[in-house]
């Protein structure tokens, strides 16, 4: 696993009339990824952003697009995102007829495949598809909102994540998202996250880049 945690900060947190700087803030801060939450009003509560601007995104982003769709019907509507240029794109399997065919549209496009599990849904869902994922993003809050606390029980969850891994002789980069910073970013790492989504711990702080970097300072110190 390595013991290096990758960043990818969500700017869901920042401010929606500047999104070009505050990606260019946290880039020049050494953010890896950057986390960019989709969502429709249906699959959860809030509605935030689409493929217009995830393709705005990408024509100033210097690091890959880390994008998060929850959303409804996303076998029909996938192909949007993809076109829009995102790198690395989580689904929920709670949203998704087809898991293993949205997989495979992922991959085909050349971008990373993740899925994306509600903190109700199981790690063990993952068992049939855990080989073709680069990633599994386990939610630490309800999706929908920054800023919201993070659940203890994540942690456990982790480990289980570890466990079904080493059963299946595979590695995928395990992120947590939802709750983060500095105390809860070393729980989840000790416990084998490789990679953190951090909203208002980063942006809601008067220096995001400092508050970055010492959510990774913290994270990476607590892998053992
Ligand atoms: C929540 C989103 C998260 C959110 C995290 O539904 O998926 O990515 O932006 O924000 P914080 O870090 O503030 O919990
Ligand atoms: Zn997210």
């Amino acid at each position: 696993m390595g013991n290096q945690v990758l960043m990818a900060p969500s700017i869901l947190s920042a401010d929606f009339t500047r999104l070009a700087e505050a990606v260019q803030l946290i880039e020049s801060g050494g953010a890896d990824l950057i986390h960019v939450d989709v969502m429709d009003g249906h699959f959860v509560p809030n509605l935030t952003i689409g493929p217009p601007v995830v393709k705005a995104l990408k024509r100033v982003a210097t690091r890959p697009l880390d994008v998060h769709l929850m959303i409804d019907d996303v076998d029909r509507t996938i192909g949007w995102y993809l076109d829009a240029g995102a790198d690395w794109v989580s689904v929920h399997p709670e949203a998704c007829f087809h898991l293993h065919r949205v997989i495979e549209a992922i991959h085909d496009a050349g971008a990373k495949a993740g899925v994306a599990l509600n903190p109700a849904t199981p790690v063990g869902i993952l068992r049939d598809v855990i080989g073709d994922l680069d990633y599994v993003l386990l939610m630490s809050v309800n999706p929908g909102f920054g800023g919201q606390a993070f659940i203890q029980h994540t942690v456990q969850k982790v480990r289980d994540l570890v466990s079904l891994c080493r059963d299946e002789a595979v590695d995928p980069v395990i992120e947590v998202d939802g709750g983060i910073n500095a105390l809860t970013g070393a729980l989840v790492s000790e416990a084998g996250a490789r990679m953190l989504v951090a909203g208002n711990a980063v942006f809601g702080e008067p220096d995001p880049v400092a508050a970055m970097q010492v959510i990774r300072s913290a994270a990476e110190a607590a892998i053992v």
